[in-house]
């Protein structure tokens, strides 16, 4: 297996902790802290993005996502460090109070473009026409879709495998439960695993497209990745399991009953869960395993965590 070329953006390997919550114990594996400013889960894709946009000797890099988006805002960072220009297209508007990532995505001095929830269904054409444009000056530019789910980008959780088996032996594990925005870190933990020859079962939770749409996403992706990179994995379907019904109230929104348990779980052990993502993720896991004889199964921290700065109210009133 060849692995594409990456640079050094993420604090690897992250730690795989034991955690005590409500007298249970499970593991959770920290990719929250790939890093600080540069944090999370999107860091490990744009490693590999990033560092192909380097070799093609882009001058800009154009990425989406939501106003709070991680991904924008890593981007942004990484970008910056690299000494690339970005262009965000992010779904919201220029009213929108700057905090959170937003406000770390105005600090790179990068440039923002709000587009709102109709003009966000085409923002991969917008991309793209822009692109175009700046072609025509003479300028590269690199285009990330959404949250970074390239076949490219999914090699960031394709060795996520290979490094959590180097921590735990994961013919031990059941599963692994996940938020899944734009389904690549999902479809990368599949086909890391059964590259691995593992039994993992990958535990999804939808938190912005519909059961069958982001199946569809994570499956295509994991075919995709398989065939552009001739990996030979035997994907094995059943194997992806989505945990629906917990964004609910919406991907820019948390209820206050997943406050409460986002702010007793932070209680007890310290660690911080996102309104968009994990925290929503995290319902999911308390509901299934906890507490439950059902298997080992640990849960995955993507990060998230200046998310919260846009929901201070809701963190607070909860
Ligand atoms: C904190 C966090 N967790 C999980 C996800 C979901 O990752 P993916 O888009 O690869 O499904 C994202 C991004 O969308 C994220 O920012």
């Amino acid at each position: 297996m060849k692995i594409p070329p990456k640079l050094g953006l993420a604090n690897l390997p992250t730690p795989i902790q034991e955690i005590s919550f409500r007298g249970k114990k499970f593991l959770v594996k920290r990719d929250d802290l790939t890093g600080m400013e540069l944090s999370g889960n999107k860091v490990r894709k744009l490693e590999y993005i990033l560092a192909q946009a380097k070799k093609e000797k882009a001058e800009i890099v154009f990425t989406c996502g939501g106003e709070q988006s991680n991904h924008a805002r890593a981007t942004a960072i990484a970008a910056s460090k690299i000494g690339m220009k970005c262009k965000l297209f992010l779904w919201g508007n220029s009213k929108t109070e700057v905090d959170g990532n937003l406000f770390l995505d105005k600090l790179t001095g990068c440039e923002i473009s709000f587009l709102n929830r109709v003009e966000y269904l085409s923002v991969n054409e917008i991309m793209f026409e822009e692109r175009k444009k700046l072609l025509k000056k003479g300028k590269k530019v690199y285009v990330i879709p959404e949250g970074g789910s390239t076949t490219l980008g999914i090699w960031g959780y394709i060795t996520f495998v290979q490094e959590l088996n180097k921590q735990i032996d994961l013919k031990k594990i059941d599963g692994i439960v996940t938020a899944a925005g734009s389904g690549g870190t999902a479809a990368g933990l599949i086909l890391g695993s059964s590259l691995l020859k593992l039994d993992l079962k990958i535990f999804a939770v939808n938190v912005l497209y519909s059961e069958s749409v982001i199946k569809n996403k994570i499956i295509q992706l994991v075919e995709a990745g398989n065939l552009d990179y001739q990996l030979g994995a035997k994907i094995y379907e059943d194997n992806m399991v989505i945990l629906d019904g917990y964004s609910k109230e919406g991907y820019k929104n948390i209820s206050k009953e997943k406050v409460k348990l986002v702010k007793s779980f932070f209680r007890q052990t310290g660690i911080l869960l996102d309104p968009a993502y994990t925290g929503k993720a995290f319902a999911a896991f308390n509901d299934n395993f906890l507490g439950k004889n059902i298997g080992k199964v640990i849960f995955l921290h993507t990060g998230g965590l200046f998310g919260i700065f846009g929901k201070r109210k809701e963190y607070l009133i909860a």
